[in-house]
């Protein structure tokens, strides 16, 4: 049938990470999941504003949310989940918040490392790590060191740490213009999939779909490479109060859309 024919959405629910799942009774039903979820966490400060509160409120409730957010995808099968946690232009922001935020996510990292590992989900950093506070460094280094079995690998979670996608991309194109400088790399060798491969999401499948909350509806620079055929959800619902919910309406309505990548 046509519509088979039709790369229409993700995987079917049929791999070993669903057959793992011990929560059966209540896995929420869904037809087709993909296999790489993307989300810009946004309205963080919007929602605190809302409560009277300090911006480094709504982050700390946001922390909250993304701990809900990924025990949900790992419970759905989701292969690979990136977050924005920090962009390389929220180095604008007043250096109090900042501060917090780099804090905040150096704590919940080493917080959250062995319940995540217990659950067969490991912790991978994309973005310009050398620059960030050497005690958010050393829990990156603690997180990516802690080595998961590969028969026990549920979920990769991937955190935006000093990230944009356009320094990524310079990068990329560093690293390959010195491969072409040293004669290991002839310019007739670089294709769309070399490019890819020297990406911070290299050996990852692009994302299917992308997340963004708070009712904003721009890329704010990330993966701008990876989400070239990327189905986009925007939600008015602000970050801290997104949580298993808000990822389920989010997937049921990735199973509506239909992916033609140019075909008809
Ligand atoms: C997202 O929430 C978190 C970060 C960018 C670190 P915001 O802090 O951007 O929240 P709003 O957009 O100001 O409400
Ligand atoms: C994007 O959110 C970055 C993160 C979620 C980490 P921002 O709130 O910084 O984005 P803009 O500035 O509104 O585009
Ligand atoms: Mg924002």
């Amino acid at each position: 049938m046509l519509c088979e024919s039709r790369e229409k959405t993700g995987r079917r629910r049929t791999g070993s990470m669903a057959q793992n799942d011990n929560h059966t009774a209540s896995r929420p039903a869904l037809n087709a999941v993909p296999r790489h979820v993307a989300i810009i966490m946004d309205g963080n400060g919007r929602w605190a504003k809302g409560r009277g509160e300090e911006r480094l409120y709504g982050h700390r409730h946001g922390v909250d949310a993304v701990r809900e957010v990924v025990r949900t995808a790992a419970e759905v099968g989701i292969e690979y989940l990136t977050v924005y946690a920090f962009s390389t232009e929220n180095w604008g922001r007043p250096e109090a918040e900042v501060d917090g935020i780099m804090a905040l996510i150096a704590n919940a990292i080493l917080a959250e490392l062995d319940t995540l590992t217990g659950a067969g989900i490991r912790m991978r950093f994309i973005g310009d790590t050398g620059s960030l506070p050497e005690n958010l460094r050393a829990s990156i280094r603690t997180a990516e060191n802690t080595a998961i079995p590969k028969e026990r690998l549920r979920m990769t979670l991937n955190v935006a740490v000093n990230y944009s996608a356009r320094w990524e991309l310079a990068e990329a194109a560093r690293q390959i213009g010195e491969s072409v400088c040293r004669g290991v790399l002839s310019p007739e060798e670089i294709t769309p999939e070399l490019i890819s491969d020297h990406l911070t999401t290299r050996g990852m499948p692009d994302p299917e779909l992308l997340i963004r909350t708070s009712g904003e509806q721009r890329l704010s620079n990330f993966l701008l490479w990876q989400l070239s055929y990327t189905e986009l959800y925007f939600t008015d619902t602000l970050w801290p109060e997104f949580g298993r919910d808000g990822l389920l309406a989010a997937l049921h309505e990735y199973e509506q859309r239909e992916r033609r990548f140019g075909r008809l």
